[in-house]
């Protein structure tokens, strides 16, 4: 049955080898008769069905055909010059094939060179939850339950009740949620803390300057004595880092509920330098929020509010990254258009 099966692939495989006109051909016939995964081989794998009293003859004659269709195969490439190329004929010092290199998302680019600069100065790098409870997200930062300063966060809710003692479950607007987290592992023994959370935040916003989907870093140090001028000087040196010295911060006197005295900081736009642009609208563009933290804040993260202090800041990663000298990006939605045009150029 076998040797029926090889002497008619071996005619069909000639008789078509006449029929091929063009290299092409000649190369797809080569590969579907003689081939790793070919008609000669799948027949070959088939001897161990053979009865042992014929298997050396069927195996003989499956070898013999091998040879002559090689030959005759051999024979028929002469006709379309097919080279067999040898390690000689290679020119090696022709210029390679480069393969296209993928590079890391711009932003996290930014979340590593953010990590770099804070860790100079002490920070201790963490991530905390993008799903979160109410309380870590509001209530223990002194925001009780439907307070309207909460509608800023402009919340995405997971669930529209309660579902525990720590309320409803949401996708953590801010990385001040982090906070009283961060502060609930070191109060027992009173550590200090010097956090530098980066996390992805959410919220129901979407414009020129908005994604629903973004990252901040959280800065917040929690020790005996900790002052206004420490946070200060912390952002000075973030700002000249990061954005370099010629750039202008400013301070802007807010309301959060999580710190006191709170303000907002702002950096000159990169785009128009501080003349003002469809960006940033009057030449300065906001980065985020800080403050000295709320006593009710430290209380709620067990710290003896008496002796300790700590300052904390929050800012866009997205933002910040936008407000680099020289970028010109004009519109933080194209970071996460997935536009591989836009991405390629950083
Ligand atoms: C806050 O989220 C406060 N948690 C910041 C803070 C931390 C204040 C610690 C005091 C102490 P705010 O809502 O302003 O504040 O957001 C801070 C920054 O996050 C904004 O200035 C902006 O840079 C960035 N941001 C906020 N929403 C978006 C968004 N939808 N898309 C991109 N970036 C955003």
């Amino acid at each position: 049955m076998l040797k029926e099966k090889l002497e008619k692939l071996k005619e069909k495989a000639i008789n078509e080898l006449t029929q091929v006109k063009d290299s092409n051909s000649f190369s797809l016939l080569e590969i579907h008769i003689l081939g790793r995964k070919g008609e000669l081989a799948e027949l070959v794998k088939q001897l161990p069905t053979v009865p042992v009293k014929e298997r050396p003859e069927v195996g003989a004659l499956s070898n013999e055909i091998k040879r002559e269709l090689l030959k005759c195969f051999e024979e028929k490439k002469k006709d379309f010059n097919v080279s067999n190329t040898t390690v000689s004929d290679i020119d090696i010092t022709l210029p390679g094939i480069r393969h296209a290199k993928g590079s890391l998302h711009p932003v996290t680019w930014a979340i590593e060179e953010l990590e770099r600069i804070f860790t100079r100065l002490g920070f201790v790098r963490v991530r905390y939850n993008e799903v979160e409870w109410d309380y870590y997200a509001f209530e223990a930062l002194n925001m009780p339950k439907d307070h309207p300063a909460r509608d800023e966060w402009e919340t995405f809710f997971l669930t529209d009740h309660e579902v525990g003692p720590l309320g409803k479950i949401v996708l953590t607007p801010h990385t001040s949620s982090g906070q009283v987290r961060e502060m609930e592992k070191y109060s027992k023994t009173g550590e200090p803390i010097r956090m530098m959370n980066i996390s992805k935040c959410y919220r129901r916003q979407i414009d020129i300057s908005h994604t629903p989907m973004f990252h901040q870093f959280e800065g917040l140090v929690v020790d005996k004595d900790v002052t206004m001028t420490q946070l200060l000087g912390t952002l000075d040196y973030f700002a000249k880092e990061f954005f370099g010295s010629e750039r202008k911060v400013r301070l802007r006197p807010y309301h959060f509920r999580f710190t006191e005295p709170s303000f907002e900081v702002d950096i000159t736009c990169a785009l128009c330098l501080g003349k003002g642009c469809s960006y940033c609208k009057d030449g300065w563009t906001e980065l985020g929020g800080a403050g000295m933290v709320h006593t009710n804040v430290l209380k709620a993260g067990g710290y003896d509010a008496k002796h300790y202090s700590g300052f904390a800041f929050g800012f866009g990663v997205e933002r910040c990254y936008l407000m680099k000298n020289n970028l010109n990006i004009g519109d933080l939605r194209q970071l996460y258009s997935n536009d591989i045009r836009f991405l390629k150029q950083f």
